[in-house]
Parts: structure tokens; sequence; C-alpha cells
């Protein structure tokens, strides 16, 4: 590409709007056309997006599609499916859409069959959970499996407990699924202390087998089983499997790899669920769910792949997260679940779409100069309505905010449901309309207190609507924000799919642990801060 997006006309286009859109209140946009809440609406396979209540125009979201088409997107999209190495950085294909590729598809890349790989892994994923979950497959003393340990951290856990999580209407509860992510000897402990060794399963998972977390955490799980299995080590064989692309790096572990179910490289760690690594989820609610799972995902890859940007869901929002971040200087975006199995969602979020763009550099080399990257958080509603919602509809800060709610509970208690989803509508309703000094001052309130009650409104939010949250759904969603956080990186010519940004602290670690540990004070060999905190904590520990 000759010229940047950024020095582009199209950019200019938009940043003309951002102007403009200063002095608009939504009270207006919706006040001048009574439609709107009709119109600027959308859907994505079972999901209902009404993107109405944002601050923009109809003109705006033209000169937003332009700079779409100005980036290509619709080029780097059909790239990114076919198999292309856009993840120039690695050499790497980027392909976590073929992970939910139907059988009878096809896909060559690099003269690999994936679809056929892809497939022979599911097979392999179905044929182990069905033995896990029927009581087939037997701890080394003959018990069933009553809780599986997922080890992994980052893609390899986030991915898993958020869908575990989502999931567990659906899951067997003969079998429960325990995740431990961090080397906080804590989460080993917390999540083993109650447990027997005899119908415990560990995964592990990593993509590389390299992890210090995982690997460290794994090592300490095979010591606690074997202590508790009288230490006979061919225990470890009913006892452990492996979620990895790198069976030499499983095998040295002593993990055999006839018990591990592999991936590729062009699947991104934050990308990773619906490879092997959601394999715990699998054994929780099977294989049928976790089939209809990515058929959601595939619905959504598919809307994204073909449908103009005009109607294109993903690559709309994509567009209102970029207008907002960079043309109109918001610093963060809130995620708002109306559903309580989806708690751990924003936490999933965060690693998908600030490992993906939280970059200053363009593909080129070049430095971005404009803001990327948005802070990705959130907390179930109505939980975050008593916490942290004040600063959203009073505060100085502009949060846009994604409400997501289904029609239809899990668990139906006659209209507690409806309780709870009558706040979904209603915020969203305060946040972009608020509350005049008239109004207030008509209800006789005080002169004095009137200004603290105003709510100035203006406050956008995107309202995404399901009947039900299912298996399907749920790939939905995460097929969603898997193709918004990939049109933001197009817009801003990052790479969405490196993290280089976690290497330095990771070498930095292995450097420092020897002095945390050596009998004799370390020589002053780092800056005086840290010198003077591990000099605290080595008094503290008894060194
Ligand atoms: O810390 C960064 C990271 O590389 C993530 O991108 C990844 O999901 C996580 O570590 C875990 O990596 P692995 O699956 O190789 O253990």
């Amino acid at each position: 590409m000759s010229e940047h997006v950024s020095d582009s006309a199209e950019w200019q286009a938009v940043q003309g709007h951002a102007e403009k859109i200063a002095g608009v209140h939504l009270r207006e946009l919706f006040g001048s056309d009574p439609r709107r809440g009709e119109r600027l609406t959308a859907q994505v396979a079972d999901l209902y997006v009404d993107y109405s209540k944002n601050l923009v125009t109809d003109e705006a979201i033209g000169a937003l599609i332009a700079l779409a088409e100005r980036a290509r997107l619709r080029e780097r999209t059909a790239a990114m499916f076919a198999g292309e190495h856009i993840n120039v950085t690695e050499d790497r294909a980027v392909l976590h859409t073929a992970l939910r590729l139907p059988r009878d598809a096809t896909l060559v890349v690099d003269g690999q069959d994936v679809v056929r790989d892809v497939h022979e892994v599911l097979d392999r994923m179905g044929a182990f959970s069905d033995k896990v979950r029927s009581g087939e497959w037997r701890g080394a003393t003959g018990e069933r499996i009553r809780t599986v340990v997922n080890i992994g951290i980052g893609g390899s856990d986030l991915g898993p407990v958020m869908a575990y999580e989502a999931l567990k209407a659906y899951a067997d509860p003969g079998i429960e699924c325990r995740f431990v992510s961090n080397i906080d000897p804590t989460d080993l402990h917390q999540k083993t202390r109650d447990l027997d060794p005899a119908s415990t399963l560990f995964v592990v998972v990593s993509k590389t087998f390299g992890t210090q977390e995982t690997l460290t955490n794994a090592t300490e799980a095979r010591n606690w089983l074997l202590a508790g299995l009288g230490g006979d080590q061919a225990a470890v064989a009913k006892h452990f499997v492996a979620v990895s692309t790198n069976a030499q790096r499983v095998a040295d572990f002593g993990i055999d790899t006839e018990n591990m179910f592999g991936f590729w490289d062009w699947v991104g760690g934050r990308y990773s669920l619906p490879s092997a690594v959601g394999l715990s989820v699998m054994i929780a609610v099977g294989k049928e769910q976790f089939a209809e799972m990515l058929a959601g995902y595939h619905a959504v890859d598919q809307h994204f792949l073909t449908t103009p940007l005009e109607r294109n869901v993903p690559a709309l929002l994509g567009l209102l997260n970029v207008w907002y971040d960079t043309f109109l200087g918001a610093q963060s975006h809130a995620v708002l679940p109306y559903s309580q199995y989806l708690h751990r969602f924003a936490a999933y979020l965060q690693q998908l779409t600030m490992e993906s763009n939280g970059k200053q550099v363009r593909l080129d080399g070049s430095a971005a100069g404009y803001q990327t990257g948005e802070v990705f958080w959130g907390e179930p509603g109505t939980n975050g309505q008593h916490a942290f919602y004040q600063l959203i509809h009073q505060g100085t800060k502009l949060i846009p905010a994604d409400f997501i709610g289904f029609s239809v509970p899990n668990h139906d208690t006659g209209e507690m449901h409806d309780l709870f989803m009558s706040n979904f509508f209603a915020q969203t309703g305060a946040l972009a309309f608020g509350r005049t000094a008239e109004q207030i001052e008509a209800e006789g309130v005080e002169p004095a207190i009137v200004p603290h009650k105003v709510m100035a409104g203006n406050h956008p939010t995107t309202t995404i609507l399901a009947e039900k949250l299912t298996p399907s759904t749920l790939g939905q969603l995460i097929a969603l924000y898997e193709h918004i956080t990939f049109t933001q990186g197009v817009l801003w010519e990052v790479n969405s799919f490196d993290q280089w940004g976690v290497e330095l602290g990771k070498v930095m670690a292995n450097q420092l642990a020897p002095l945390l540990t050596a009998d004799a004070a370390p020589e002053a060999s780092n800056d005086s801060s840290t010198d003077t905190l591990i000099a605290r904590y080595r008094s503290q520990r008894g060194r």
C-alpha cells in the first residue's frame, strides 16, 4: 500500500464528521428520525444488533464504510480466510475460521488439506470426550473421572474457562471442570485441595508447551497426583492429556503423545477455543453441543466474509470502535452482558482485543501516530449497575458500551428474568437520553441539587439481543468480536496476530528468578528500585 490509510482523503472525511458530531445529541438524532431505532439495526445469524444509540449520523457511517473500502477491508478479510500469511511478523497464516469449517468444505493452505486435519482432531476429541463422559475412560485405580482440571494460561485458559462458565446450563452435572492458570501457587492449591487424584484428569493446554506458568503448574500437578496415587509413574498416562502444537515437548514432559490433541501454528492462542484447546469444554458439554458452538462461529464467519459492508455487523461495529477510539478520543470500551453465565466474557475479550490491537507500529514498521487498541472491560449486569455505571452515566469520560442480553432465560423462574431484562432496556435508554435540568426542576427538586441530578445522556451503546444463550449463540458472539477486532486492526494497519509486547516481561522474570532464591545476596545488578524491592523480598523470605 503506497499511502497509509490515515493519509487518505477518506480518513480526513471521517475526521470532518467527528468534528461535526461534537455538537449533536442522541436526543436530536432520535427526535429528527422517528424510525432510527428500527433503521440502524442489523441481524447476524441469531444476533439482533441495534446500533442506533451510537453517536453517528448516516453520513458518518457512510464515511466510515468508505474508509473501510480504502483500507481494503474486504480484500484483507478474503486473504485471512484463504490462508495467506497475513501475520507478517511471524510469517504465518491466520486461520481460526478454518477451525469451524464444516466437514465437507475444502481449504488447502500451504499444500495441506486444512479441513481434513481439523476434523481429524475434532473426531479424536469427540471419541475421547465420549469415553470420559460415559465412564469408559477410567483413572489408574479404576475410578471414573469426576473432575477435569485444565492447566493453561492466556488463550489456553481464558477461552475454555469463559465457554465452560457460559455453557454450564448444558454441561454434564457429573463432571466438573476447573481451570488453573496462575503460577501463583495458590491457584493450583485451591483448585486441587478437595479433589481425589483417582478421579481427576488434567488437561495441559499450551500451544508452545514452553510457557513457564503452565509447565510449572503441570509439574506440580503431576507431583500431587503421584503423591496421591502411591508414586506409580504409569498413572500419569491415565490422568494427563495434552493439547499443543509441539509433540516433542509434550513427550519430553512425560505425556504420551497418544494422549495429545494437536493444533497448528496458524491458530493464535487468543483465537484457539474452537480448536483442541476447547477439549475441557467438549468434555463438559459433549461433542454435539461443541459442534453447535462451531456452527455458530461459522455462521458469523460466513456473514463477515460475504455480506456487503453496509449490513456487515462485525465490520460496522469494528468501524464504530475505530470512530470512538481514534476519532472521538475514547480510551475504553465496556462490555456488559446481562447474563451471569457470561461473567468471564469481558476477561476473555480483554485478551482477544487488547493482545490483538495493543500495537503502536503499523505493518510496515512505521509509527501509527493515532490511537489504537482501546481498553476493554466489564462485568455482568445488573452487578455493574451498582458498582461502576455511575461513572458511565455522570462521569466525564466517553465510554462506548455493548449491552448483551437474551430474551429467554436458561432457567425460567416466572417474572424474575423480565425484571432482570427491564434493567437491560432501561440502562441504554437512560445512557442515551438522560434527564434534563428542566425535567428535574419540574419534579420540585431543590435548585441547589438539580445539577447533581442532571443526567447529560448522549452516552453511546450498542445492544445485542439474542433469543437464548446456547452453544450456537455463544459461538456467534465470540466470532462477532473476533471479526470486530480484525476490522479495527485492518483500519489501523496493525498486525492483530502477534504479541511481541509480552515477551520482555517473560525474559526479565527468568533473569530475576535466580536472584530471589540464591543463598548469597545478589550484587546490585538492576535498577535501584528493583534491587531494593528484591532485597526486601529476600529478607521477608528469610534469605
Ligand atoms: O503471554 C502471551 C501468550 O503467548 C498468549 O498469546 C498465549 O495465549 C499464552 O501466552 C499462552 O501460550 P501457550 O498456549 O503457548 O502456553
